[in-house]
């Protein structure tokens, strides 16, 4: 049996179109596009129609898109960029299920007097739009809900959330790098003012991202160097990765109802498989029933150690992720489901599924089957 891979929230493959469209850009049309000459006016153009073919996939102006390394950036730039400039305002509402570049980047301002408060989510990973609206104070200078989230899949109330921050005329940043290609992400209809995305997540390649920035919105650069992206990023641009990004950005889009019909079909087939070959009492599916990105599918195996779990799925040939970081070879537990108030044995047994475009039926079938024996055979030692 061929490995199978199922952890497409960590990374995708690259897909051959998107390599296809790059090439030319790492060998013919090198130059920097910043150089006046010829050869850097023709990587310019490459990189303007790049920008320009992502904000039309993504209802925005060419102009309210800044090239960035990826989701990492795109956060850290939404929420020190926007603190930096709002004069003296230090107050920030996030919540507790965020990613870490969105978490560290706000410890990081704690640590420079700002105050955060990092709002709780129900036991399906939500926030609730009251809790924000409460939260809001005369000198609050951002509001940061991620669109999905990556380790459980939930989707947070997006809409609700940006209503209240436009009422209140605090900027609304959202983290979309899960939900692009598996959610509509329309920015001319959505009220949100900054959005990060990231290409590695969406078949194309690693290393190049970008922040999407309403013209209400003021940020200051936190790179410091040439005058790179208005100013906003100083740098010199990816070129290739923003050829690779546009190729990528509009195939995601444009497949979006295909691609949830196919995410909910595999996940729909492995928790088939599961209620046929274990007990009610062996699995707890973690996350949103409804609200839910249909790409991500964590489930709990009470009794079953994720460390156990993903070490014998490995040795199947089955790529799979604990949400959670692995720091000096020891699983901590996901603060993601820690602050979905689980059960110790649902949080310590915790395993993240997330499928992609190359997975089929019955790959996924099998691997749901392995899974269950694994999980019986442990049940009986
Ligand atoms: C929700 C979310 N935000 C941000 C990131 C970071 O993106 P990148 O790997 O492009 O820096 C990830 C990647 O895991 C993610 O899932």
């Amino acid at each position: 049996m061929k490995p199978i891979y199922l952890d497409h929230a960590a990374t995708t493959p690259m897909h051959p179109a998107v390599l296809e469209a790059m090439t030319p850009y790492f060998t013919d049309v090198f130059g920097n596009p910043s150089s006046v000459h010829s050869f850097g006016r023709l990587a310019h153009r490459a990189l303007n129609e790049a920008r320009e073919r992502v904000a039309a996939a993504l209802g925005c102006e060419a102009r309210q898109w800044i090239w960035t390394s990826g989701g990492t950036e795109s956060d850290n730039l939404a929420i020190l960029g926007t603190v930096a400039a709002s004069e003296g305002k230090q107050h920030i509402i996030t919540s507790q299920v965020e990613h870490h570049a969105v978490l560290y980047a706000c410890r990081y301002l704690e640590r420079q007097g700002c105050e955060v408060t990092y709002l709780p989510v129900d036991e399906t990973g939500r926030v609730d739009p009251l809790d924000v609206e409460q939260a809001i104070r005369p000198d609050t200078a951002l509001i940061s809900i991620m669109y999905g989230n990556n380790e459980v899949g939930t989707l947070q109330p997006i809409r609700e959330i940006g209503e209240i921050a436009r009422a209140s005329g605090i900027p609304f940043h959202s983290d979309a790098v899960q939900a692009l290609g598996l959610e509509p992400v329309d920015l001319s209809r959505l009220p949100v003012d900054l959005v990060s995305f990231s290409a590695h997540k969406i078949e194309g390649p690693k290393g190049v991202g970008g922040l999407y920035c309403s013209p209400r919105i003021r940020i200051a650069p936190q790179s410091f160097g040439g005058s790179q992206e208005r100013k906003r990023r100083a740098g010199t641009e990816n070129v290739a990765g923003a050829v690779g990004f546009a190729a990528a950005v509009e195939r995601a889009v444009a497949r979006v109802e295909h691609n949830q019909m196919r995410m909910n079909e595999l996940r729909r087939t492995m928790i088939d498989v599961w209620s046929r070959e274990l007990g009610p009492q062996d699995y707890v599916i973690n996350g949103h029933p409804q609200f839910t990105l249909s790409h991500i599918l964590n489930v709990s195996f009470p009794g079953v150690s994720t460390e156990t779990l993903l070490m014998n799925l490995d040795l199947e040939g089955i790529a799979a992720a604990s949400g959670s970081a692995c720091t000096s070879g020891a699983l901590e537990v996901s603060h993601v489901l820690q602050a979905m108030k689980l059960p110790s044995s649902v949080t310590h047994s915790a395993v993240r599924f997330s499928f992609g475009s190359g997975n089929l039926v019955e790959d996924v079938e099998w691997a749901a089957s392995r899974t269950a024996a694994i999980v019986l055979r442990m049940h009986k030692k």
